[in-house]
């Protein structure tokens, strides 16, 4: 009898340690908790937002209107923010977040921000510098810019892709 009892109990208890249902947590409960998903990004939002604040100033020179502004800075603030939307993010087929921490934007945060100073100094030196001496071009005033190179891409291709 005693024996009988002590075998059920042994039973049940490994029951009750190798069911998973009984120790189961969801995955997802567990994620939520320590890291809860992102926003997602919303450039358009974004971009309203910040056209709403330079509003009646998007004439006035970038440097007068934004607080960081170490090459654009004769472009009139409503025309930055269409280079950056245009110009930077679309040519390289990212958004805003890219360079900057969204509403951070004077920040100097992540290396990419530099990097396109780096490439807009490149491509005046390409354009005022070079490109212009070679002779016999179709264009009177031939130019390059960040779409002549990266194309929606960050990193500019090498190759066509294969037919
Ligand atoms: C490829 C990198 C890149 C991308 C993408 C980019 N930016 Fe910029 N942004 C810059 C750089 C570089 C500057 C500083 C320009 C200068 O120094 O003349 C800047 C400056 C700014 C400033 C001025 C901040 C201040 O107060 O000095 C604002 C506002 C801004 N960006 C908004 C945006 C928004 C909005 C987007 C997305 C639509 C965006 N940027 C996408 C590189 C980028
Ligand atoms: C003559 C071609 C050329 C032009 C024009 C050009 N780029 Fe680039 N860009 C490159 C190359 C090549 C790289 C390096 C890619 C790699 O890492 O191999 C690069 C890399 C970058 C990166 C770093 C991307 C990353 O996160 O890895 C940024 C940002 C960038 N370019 C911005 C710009 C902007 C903004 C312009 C226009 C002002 C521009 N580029 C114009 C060729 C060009």
């Amino acid at each position: 009898m005693k024996a009988a009892i002590i075998l059920v109990f042994t039973f049940l208890l490994a029951l009750t340690l190798l069911l998973p249902s009984s120790r189961y947590v969801p995955e997802m409960a567990v994620t939520a908790q320590v890291s809860p998903t992102p926003v997602a990004f919303d450039q358009a939002a974004a971009l309203a937002k910040l056209r709403e604040q330079i509003k009646g100033r998007e004439n006035e020179p970038a440097t007068a209107v934004f607080k960081n502004i170490q090459t654009m800075k004769n472009t009139p603030a409503g025309r930055l923010l269409s280079v950056m939307e245009m110009g930077f993010a679309r040519s390289l087929g990212v958004t805003c977040t890219h360079c900057h921490v969204p509403e951070k934007w004077d920040s100097e945060d992540k290396p990419q921000k530099q990097i396109a100073r780096e490439m807009s100094a490149m491509v005046s030196t390409i354009n005022r510098d070079l490109l212009r001496n070679i002779k016999n071009l179709k264009s009177e005033a031939p130019i390059v810019n960040c779409t002549t190179c990266h194309r929606g891409e960050v990193k500019p291709a090498l190759n066509l892709p294969p037919k």
